[in-house]
């Protein structure tokens, strides 16, 4: 059965993140699994995780949890697409299975009283994850982040579970102050 590493990750992170309800620790929990996965990947991955369009980076659904506490995905990135100024408002956790996906994180310097103005960012550094690598993040204080490949870089592919299904996200924009909430697209397996 060529998903059992799937169905193997899928079955531990469930059990890893009920058993672990602060979202630090569950990522603590989850990050080596996903370490694991993407070794495995070609075992899985099939051509419809793997679509991509030249019209922005491709959200390819994997697997989610008909709870909504969980969901993955196979993000398909072009050279030149990047994610906009976001937030998850969950944890996550990011494994790298093809090309270099870069992030560039921001640091919010004004107080979260839950308004959608008065955002005050400031760029922060940026990371660069090479196949194998894995990162995570955690909310409250959300992680705000753009995600992409340079135009000059070769596709990338990654791997994102969420603690919950990732169908809306938050958008920032920097010079206006503000954020806004907006549906986030993706293919079905
Ligand atoms: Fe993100």
């Amino acid at each position: 059965m060529t998903a059992f590493a799937l169905e193997s990750f899928i079955a531990q992170a469930a059990a890893r993140s009920c058993s672990h309800p602060d979202p630090a620790d569950c990522v603590l929990a989850l990050a080596p699994l996903m370490l694991d996965l993407i070794e495995h990947a070609g075992t899985f991955l099939e051509p419809q995780h793997y679509r991509s369009t030249s019209a922005g980076y491709t959200r390819n659904l994997i697997y989610q949890a008909s709870d909504s506490s969980l969901s993955l995905y196979a993000l398909v990135w072009l050279p030149g697409q990047w994610t906009p100024i976001h937030d998850h408002g969950s944890w996550g956790v990011v494994g790298v299975v093809e090309g270099v996906l870069e992030e560039r994180s921001y640091v919010r310097l004004s107080p979260d009283r839950g308004s959608d103005g008065d955002i005050d960012l400031a760029r922060g550094g940026i990371i660069l994850l090479r196949q194998g690598a894995v990162t995570s993040f955690v909310p409250n204080p959300d992680h705000i982040h753009v995600t992409g490949v340079p135009a000059e870089r070769p596709r990338a592919v990654s791997l994102h579970l969420y603690g919950r299904t990732m169908s809306d996200f938050n958008i920032y924009d920097v010079g206006a102050r503000t954020r806004r909430r907006i549906e986030v697209a993706h293919n079905e397996s």
